[in-house]
């Protein structure tokens, strides 16, 4: 029943959300364990489907990773990192929406310790995956390879595609994901997240992961 999927990444360079490696991914075989939902019967024609589902998934990742990167480092150059958080906390919602609507497939970021209070918390199935990177990374998997694709039916009878991609903490990331952060960066996020989770990361831990979403026929 388990089957592996081979997804060849090409080079992701992400940002306030994001690993810049390339990267030769192995999705993880549909494993929702959740009781309202359930894996589709894979025929031929359905697992064509996922491959291209996959693929459209990878560009939309990459086009939310690479919009990010820019913005942050040219945010970061012109007035460091306090600068680069408003940025981050105005502008990254709105590229994740604008690339959701652009690719037709919703994509957003979310972690296990996460900053945006809304947008950025896991739902019950993320969580499962993302709990399921960090015990593949804890054996041996390297956090840049990490990647899963699904499509399930979803209790209300919809064929859902699910692809979700790690996100490592790079030595950038730092700055505002770190243990040591600067007053200037302190005082900025407790103004602007003051429950966030997302700080004490090291280098190469997973920070979270890309989520791209697709309705698929009723
Ligand atoms: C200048 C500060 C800054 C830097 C540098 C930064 N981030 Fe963030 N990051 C933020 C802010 C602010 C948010 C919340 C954005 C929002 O409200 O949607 C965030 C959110 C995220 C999220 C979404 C999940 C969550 O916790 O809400 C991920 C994933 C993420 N960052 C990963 C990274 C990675 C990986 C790097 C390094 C490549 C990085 N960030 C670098 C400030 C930063």
């Amino acid at each position: 029943m388990k089957q592996l999927l081979l997804i060849s990444l090409s080079a992701l360079l992400v940002s306030c959300g994001g690993g810049d490696k390339q990267a030769t991914d192995t999705a993880s075989p549909a494993k929702v364990a959740d009781g309202t939902q359930q894996e589709v019967k894979q025929s031929w024609q359905s697992e064509h489907d996922k491959a291209a589902l996959i693929e459209q998934a990878k560009l939309a990742v990459q086009a939310l990773g690479g919009t990010l990167k820019g913005e942050l480092q040219s945010a970061m150059k012109s007035g460091g990192p306090v600068n680069a958080m408003d940025v981050c906390n105005t502008k990254a919602p709105e590229i994740a929406k604008s690339v959701s609507a652009d690719k037709n497939m919703a994509v957003s970021r979310v972690s296990l310790q996460n900053r945006n209070p809304v947008m950025g918390k896991a739902n019950d199935w993320q969580d499962t995956v993302l709990n399921e990177f960090e015990t593949r990374k804890a054996s041996g998997e390297k956090p840049d390879t990490l990647a899963y694709a699904n499509i399930v039916k979803t209790s209300d009878g919809h064929e859902e595609f699910r692809f979700m991609k790690a996100i490592p903490t790079g030595s950038l990331c730092l700055t505002c994901h770190g243990s040591e952060l600067k007053p200037e960066v302190s005082a900025k996020l407790n103004e602007l997240y003051p429950d966030d989770k997302a700080t004490g990361f090291k280098e190469g831990d997973l920070r979270g992961a890309f989520v791209v979403v697709k309705q698929l026929a009723e």
